[in-house]
């Protein structure tokens, strides 16, 4: 661990320095796509149970307030955020408590318990992707009402996307309805998300996107509510799911490949973090974790969202000893350190 801070804080120095020289961010907004993993409360202004806006959510959150990120406290794209010197929270676009002036810094579309698959975003009535894409419209306009066209058109070339996507499409869909099951087999499945995610990508890059953070999925068969169901395997990871994940991730990796080849002066980067996740799994102590098997809220071992309840006496005391927070959700220290980890490697050359 100190290790890891000494290269924090070089890093954080270089960069604070960087940006005092050059007079101005590379990057001047954080525009965020995706699911639960990166949703920071959009779900909250739309009728579905996939909510999260109620204690103990956000406990840790700034003012201990829950604000629909499915965490403790901050979620990933706050800490990239503000990583590259924007604000430290990236607030959800229907929120009615932000305007276009917050926006323009950083704004989200993404929807807990939506996925690449528009039957995934039906299963809990929830923001399908190809509704995101039409709100990011909608943005732009605003955007470029609010400051003019070339300033506009500069924000959106040089933001950094960040999406992350895809586990619902296996969890919450794929296994666990027959509906995709007698259509496709799992590989074919892998391939028709990934046709889904590069349709997406074109498009972000036809509507100006540059530079995108592509996140796959992670260990799945790792998260509590996969092993509490794992009964026959006295609740270890379920290695099926595990495939499954690094699979997919492959694909996801050759199409990022393939779209920085083919469209000129697209930059995107696979933002893979599935390694470093499953290291924090195995070894949690080297992160300063005391549980990676069970979740803090409630007894660890399903509860997430309404079951996730204000007055069990379960819940944890410290949300910092705990890899996850819910039964499928990060901790904010796990989001923190998989965020460091991704801005000093993967997003780098975008600081
Ligand atoms: C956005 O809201 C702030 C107050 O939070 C206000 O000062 C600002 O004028 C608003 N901007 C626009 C474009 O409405
Ligand atoms: C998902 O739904 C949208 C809106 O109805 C549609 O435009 C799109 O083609 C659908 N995607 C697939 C793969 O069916």
């Amino acid at each position: 661990m100190g290790k890891l801070h000494n290269t924090s804080l070089v890093w954080l120095l270089l960069s604070l320095l960087s940006q005092f020289c050059s007079g101005k961010q590379k990057v001047p907004a954080i525009i965020v796509f995706g699911d639960s993993s990166v949703d920071s409360g959009n779900n909250n202004f739309i009728p579905t149970v996939a909510r999260s806006n109620f204690e103990p959510y956000g406990r840790d959150f700034f003012g201990g307030f829950p604000t629909g990120r499915f965490s403790n406290g901050r979620i990933p794209p706050d800490f990239i955020s503000e990583a590259f010197g924007l604000r430290p929270t990236v607030p959800a676009y229907l929120d009615p408590s932000y305007n276009i002036s917050h926006f323009a810094y950083g704004v989200c579309f993404a929807s807990a318990g939506t996925g690449y698959d528009n039957a995934t975003s039906s299963v809990a009535d929830v923001i399908p992707l190809w509704k995101e894409v039409e709100y990011y419209k909608e943005y732009q306009q605003k955007l470029i009402t609010h400051l003019g066209k070339a300033k506009a058109n500069e924000i959106i070339g040089e933001a950094l996307y960040l999406v992350s996507i895809g586990t619902n499409d296996f969890l919450e869909n794929y296994f666990a309805f027959p509906q995709r099951q007698c259509e496709f087999t799992i590989q074919e499945y892998e391939d028709f998300l990934i046709g889904l995610a590069e349709r997406f990508l074109r498009g972000l890059y036809a509507l100006g996107a540059r530079k995108v953070s592509l996140t796959g999925v992670p260990p799945m068969g790792c998260l509590p509510l996969e092993r509490t169901m794992n009964l026959l395997e006295d609740h270890g990871c379920v290695e099926k799911y595990n495939d499954v994940a690094l699979e997919f991730n492959g694909k996801l990796g050759d199409l990022v490949r393939k779209l920085n080849r083919e469209l000129d002066g697209f930059q995107v980067v696979d933002a893979n973090a599935y390694d470093l996740v499953v290291q924090i799994i195995t070894q949690p102590s080297s992160f300063g974790f005391e549980d990676a098997r069970e979740g803090c809220c409630g007894t660890g071992r399903f509860e997430m969202g309404f079951l996730c309840d204000p007055n069990s006496p379960f819940t944890c005391n410290d949300a910092n000893k705990y890899v996850f927070w819910d039964a499928i959700h990060p901790s904010e220290k796990t989001s923190q350190i998989v965020s460091n980890y991704l801005v000093q490697t993967h997003l780098a050359k975008f600081l």
